[in-house]
């Protein structure tokens, strides 16, 4: 049960119990004396105890909400409508998006799937022997944890007959059975190793086994169009394994855009000055943030973008200076530098690094599900002598930016010649950095043609 839950149900306790404790009846029976009429019919001071028992409730409910802000990790998990689209003359939120979606213009898109490392599930999600499916890349994949501790991403589509192996199917040690006739396949390499009413297994029975690891507490996927072995490793933060930086939340949204407009954001350096410039108080609808109300609150950022060389060609940086002004002081205490480093086209490692807030990491991951689909994942390790309210705080901080630009990525269209003026140079320096995760055979979207020609 969730503490607002538990709270409430105190609360509501509380408040049940107050008002049906009215003195026993029988007090007024075969006394002889005559009794005040509150004793008999029990209801005066009734209303006083109801605002006792609300007053109560509100409190109990302000203590689990303090003590979740102080003391939990924060999870926020956004479903693909919640955010990013207008809901108007009285169309629901799931409506407003349908719409989008059906008109929008998507614009000469690259291709959809690039190359590289995709986070697929947060370890802490994903127990011994327990199996997951998931939707990556258009696929469908089932995760499973061995009996061995190792993670393991196999086709989740039986050879057999379809039967998908996540839904029903069994840890076996280091293999996956079958929930319909029992076949069971390695997760090493996907080979099926027994069949239980047959004599011999074929030599040819198998499921893809997708090239996998587990590190910074993540399990992720390789990916490559023509299915080519790993070309780089995701680096592993030190402080991550070690314990010295602890979970401390993640967010999760869905975001309808191609999976190129999400990292290009590092480069586009002019809209931090614009987009993200309103005090996070104003909040997420873009139009509402530069309302007059939260005006004496803004956000500066001093930004660079720049792709490493080799062997890391395949990873960029953004270095960022944000400071905080309130009417018109600057607080230099809450001035913080992030360094965000990019490791292929899904993994992005954001590295705070604060006098006395700490340091910590969120990592920021998109994964294709679908061609225009994107799952973004931002997950928060902190320093474990640093209490949860500061990363509580620092991603929240994040989220609610990050907000503002799903807004942007759910209703644009992609521009493959946009029109950029010298001050965007970066743009087009990461669309040449970014082209290196395609390659000839990368899945493109292919339209379906649903107009008739005259
Ligand atoms: S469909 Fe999987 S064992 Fe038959
Ligand atoms: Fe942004």
């Amino acid at each position: 049960m969730s503490g607002t839950k538990a709270a409430a149900v105190i609360g509501l306790g509380v408040g049940a119990m107050l008002i049906t404790n009215v003195g026993d009846p029988l007090d007024s029976v075969g006394s002889g004396y005559p009794t005040t009429w509150s004793q008999t019919a029990g209801w005066v001071g009734a209303p006083e105890r109801a605002v006792l028992c609300i007053v109560a409730g509100v409190f109990l409910l302000m203590l689990s909400w303090l003590y979740r802000l102080l003391f939990c990790p924060l999870e926020l998990l956004r479903s693909p409508d919640d955010v990013g689209y207008i809901a108007e003359d009285g169309r629901t939120r799931a409506q407003a998006a349908n719409e989008v979606r059906r008109r929008r213009k998507v614009g000469d898109l690259p291709p959809v799937y690039p190359n590289g490392w995709y986070r697929v599930l947060d370890s802490h999600l994903l127990e011994r022997g327990q199996v997951k499916n998931v939707t990556v890349l258009g696929q469908q994949v089932a995760v499973f944890r061995g009996q061995d501790g190792k993670a393991y991403v196999l086709d989740a589509y039986c050879p057999h007959l379809g039967a998908n192996l996540a839904v029903g199917g069994r840890v076996l040690e280091s293999c996956l059975e079958c929930p319909f006739h029992g076949w069971q396949f390695r997760g090493s390499d996907g080979k099926c190793v027994k069949i239980p009413y047959a004599e011999k297994v074929p030599e040819f029975a198998k499921v893809r086994a997708w090239p996998s690891c587990e590190v910074n507490r993540q399990i992720l996927v390789w990916f490559h169009c023509d299915g080519e072995e790993p070309q780089w490793t995701v680096p592993e933060l030190q402080e991550i394994t070690t314990g010295g930086w602890v979970y401390r939340g993640r967010t999760e949204h869905f975001i309808n855009a191609h999976i190129q407009e999400i990292p290009e954001n590092a480069a586009d350096l002019a809209h931090l000055a614009h987009l993200h410039t309103p005090g996070i108080v104003s909040g997420v609808d873009l139009r509402y943030t530069n309302s007059k109300t939260w005006e004496f609150i803004r956000h500066d950022w001093k930004a660079q973008w720049e792709p490493e060389s080799e062997p890391n060609k395949h990873c960029s940086q953004m270095l960022v200076k944000h400071k905080i002004t309130v009417f018109g002081c600057h607080w230099s205490l809450l001035d913080v530098h992030v360094v965000a480093r990019q490791v292929g086209p899904g993994v992005v490692f954001l590295l705070f690094n604060h006098s006395f807030l700490g340091r910590g990491v969120i990592m920021h991951c998109v994964t294709p599900v679908e061609p225009l689909l994107q799952c973004v994942s931002h997950t928060i390790f902190y320093q474990s002598n640093i209490p949860p309210v500061v990363p509580n705080f620092i991603l929240t901080a994040e989220r609610i930016q990050f907000e503002r630009d799903v807004m942007i990525w759910n209703n644009k269209k992609y521009i493959s010649k946009p029109l950029l003026v010298k001050e965007d140079s970066a743009i087009q320096k990461h669309r040449r950095w970014f082209s290196q995760f395609y390659s000839e055979n990368s899945p493109r979207l292919k339209f379906r043609r649903d107009t008739l020609d005259f």
